[in-house]
C-alpha cells in the first residue's frame, strides 16, 4: 500500500463515477464477474445513494492520491432511528487484508453512535463466502434463517424471488 495509510471523509455525490467503476472491477470472487453479475451489481448503487446517502457515506483516500481505496454506502434508518445500515461496501483489490475495510466499519460505527444508534445491520448474497469472513471479524453475527449454506443461515426470497440473503447484525 501507499504510503501514508488511508484515512476518511464523507462521501459526496462527485464520488459517484468512481464507485461505479469499483463496482464493476473490484469484485472478482468466482460468479461475481459475468457481465449479468457486474450490471445488477452497479444498478444496486445508483447515484441517487450518493446524492441523498452522502453524509453518512464514507470513503477511504489518501490525500493526494488519486486512487479510491474503499468505499462505504450507508445510512441512520428513517423508520429505525436506533439503527445503522449498511448498504455496500467494496475495498480496492490492491488494499485488501490491510484494514480498510475495518478503518471504514469503525468510521461507521463510530458516526452511527454519535447519533444515537444502538446497533447496525446489513445483508449479504449467501455466496459471499468472503462477506460473511469479513462481517464476522468485524464483530456481526448472523441472525437465523430457515436455510443454511457454506456461510450459514439464510432467508431463501429475502429481496424477492429467487434473491436469497443473509442478514447479519452488531450491537454498538
Ligand atoms: C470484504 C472486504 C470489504 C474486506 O475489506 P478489507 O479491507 O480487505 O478487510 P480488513 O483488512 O479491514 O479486514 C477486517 C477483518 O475482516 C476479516 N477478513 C477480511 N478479509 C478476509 C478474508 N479474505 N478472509 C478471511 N477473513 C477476512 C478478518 O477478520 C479481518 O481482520 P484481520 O485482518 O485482523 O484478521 C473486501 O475484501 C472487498 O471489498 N471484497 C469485495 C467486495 C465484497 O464482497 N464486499 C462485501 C459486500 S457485503
Amino acid at each position: 500500500m501507499h504510503s501514508p495509510a488511508p484515512t476518511l471523509r464523507p462521501a459526496s455525490e462527485a464520488d459517484f463515477p468512481r464507485i461505479a467503476h469499483a463496482l464493476r472491477d473490484w469484485w472478482r470472487q468466482p460468479g461475481f464477474e459475468t457481465e449479468l453479475a457486474i450490471r445488477e451489481r452497479v444498478a444496486m448503487v445508483p447515484r441517487l445513494w450518493l446524492q441523498h446517502f452522502a453524509s453518512t457515506s464514507l470513503i477511504a483516500h489518501v490525500p493526494g492520491d488519486d486512487q479510491l481505496y474503499g468505499f462505504l454506502v450507508g445510512f441512520v434508518s428513517a423508520d429505525r432511528p436506533d439503527e445503522g445500515y449498511i448498504h455496500f461496501v467494496g475495498v480496492w483489490p490492491g488494499a485488501r487484508r490491510m484494514g480498510v475495510g475495518r478503518l471504514m466499519y469503525t468510521g461507521f460505527f463510530d458516526l452511527c453512535r454519535a447519533r444515537g444508534c444502538t446497533r447496525v445491520r446489513c445483508v449479504a448474497s449467501p455466496q459471499n463466502v468472503l462477506s460473511v469472513d469479513f462481517h464476522r471479524g468485524m464483530g456481526f453475527t448472523l441472525e437465523p434463517g430457515p436455510e443454511s449454506g457454506p456461510g450459514g443461515p439464510y432467508v431463501p426470497d429475502y429481496d424477492g424471488p429467487g434473491i436469497p440473503r443473509i442478514r447479519f447484525v452488531r450491537p454498538l
